[in-house]
């Protein structure tokens, strides 16, 4: 199995003929905080951090990325929206991930949308979800990530930040300012999300007056604290939406570029009519396999309008390290994983690791960083 030590493979059958059947017959949800209590309790559990590093980090230089402020160990992070609520991040470094992004966060706590409100479709290996923010808010995840951040192993940690759910439109920036402010001095980067679909009206900040008018704020807010702290800006990405048209896409490239912010594609889709009929009627937001080809697609799109004027982060089906590979040649500095993860297990970090490094040598490029954007 990919060159994994023994062990791993061990975990790997247990995650698949074991726990995953057991959770899968679950509420998806109920599962999910199931998972995210194991792995608290791993955390007391002596010594399993080391083990589980020896099982699932992969060191090899080659595999470094440095965007902008960041280095990351190895370009494979973990998605918003599996840690909403900053509980496990001290654990999931030793889980082989080389960055991670925390949150969504908004100004003050939300309960979310009503339950149940995430689904599985194990077929089409999908997730359809409609969780609506639901978060500790904003001063509860500063305290957690400063109690928790202490662990040896660590990795570059972003927070993503999104505005209230009744905060009007017209107001959003007063809120992404105002997490951005708090947040900053904590977090390696920070991430607006304008594009979940699960908030009303979100994705209308992605319009282009509206969106310049908030990276601008936030490109300035940025400087100034560069200036004053006299240390160099820390990346700030704009996480889009794979469902805009093409105009529209052009238009916020064009504003993260004038702004020197970098994008994150995608989030999911409210296309659920990908899964089939049955699902066409079904609210929220698409993400695992059938997610990767509009994702990808805007990918492509973003690195042709910017050819590395701006980092990028590829999110959306990744599966295997073909496809993690696939999206750094499509010009993704950096990719995260979040469905992908749920439905191949543990070992699905590891191996996309040991797979690149395959590929790369393959393709004969010497560091992973050199394959970005090269399908071109
Ligand atoms: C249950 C669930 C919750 C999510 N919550 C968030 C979120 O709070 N903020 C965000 O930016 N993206 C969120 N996402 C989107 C993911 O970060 C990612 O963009 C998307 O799932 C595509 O990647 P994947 O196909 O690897 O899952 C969520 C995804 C899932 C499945």
């Amino acid at each position: 199995m990919n060159g994994a030590p023994p062990l791993s493979n061990l975990i790997h059958l247990l995650y698949k003929k074991v726990l995953q059947p057991f959770l899968f017959q679950l509420d998806a949800e109920r599962a999910h905080n199931m998972a995210v209590q194991g792995l608290r309790f791993f955390e007391k559990w002596p010594g399993s951090l080391e083990f589980f590093q020896s099982q699932f980090v992969i060191h090899d230089p080659r595999l470094e990325v440095m965007v902008r402020t960041l280095t990351c160990p190895n370009p494979v992070g973990l998605a918003a929206g599996f840690d909403k609520a900053l509980e496990v991040f001290p654990i999931l470094p030793y889980l082989g991930f080389g960055f991670m992004e925390l949150g969504t966060i908004t100004p003050k706590p939300q309960k979310g949308l009503e339950k149940p409100r995430l689904f599985r479709n194990k077929a089409r290996k999908a997730i359809l979800n409609r969780m609506g923010f639901n978060n500790p808010g904003l001063d509860a995840a500063l305290h957690r990530f400063e109690k928790g951040r202490r662990k040896k192993l660590t990795v570059p940690m972003g927070l993503s930040i999104g505005k209230g759910v009744n905060t009007p439109l017209e107001v959003a920036d007063n809120d992404y300012l105002h997490c951005l402010g708090k947040a900053y001095s904590l977090f390696d980067y920070v991430v607006l999300n304008v594009s979940s679909p699960n908030t009303p009206y979100l994705r209308a900040l992605q319009a282009v007056s509206p969106l310049r008018k908030l990276l601008t704020q936030v490109s300035k807010t940025v400087q100034n604290i560069a200036q004053s702290t006299g240390e160099p800006s820390k990346p700030v990405f704009v996480k889009i939406s794979p469902d805009d048209s093409d105009e529209m896409l052009e238009a916020v490239v064009r504003t993260a570029v004038e702004c020197n912010l970098g994008i994150i594609a995608t989030n999911n889709t409210i296309e659920p009519h990908l899964l089939g009929p049955k699902w066409a009627h079904e609210k929220g937001g698409l993400s695992g396999r059938p997610l990767k080809d509009k994702a990808n697609a805007v990918l492509k799109r973003v690195y042709q309008l910017t050819r590395g004027a701006i980092p990028i982060i590829g999110v959306g089906g990744i599966f295997s390290a073909e496809d993690a590979y696939e999206k750094i040649r499509l010009g993704a500095s950096l990719v995260q994983v979040y469905t992908g993860w749920i439905y191949e297990g543990p070992l699905l970090i590891p191996n996309i690791n040991r797979g690149l490094l395959k590929l790369m040598e393959r393709d004969g490029f010497k560091r992973i960083q050199d394959a970005v954007g090269t399908a071109y």
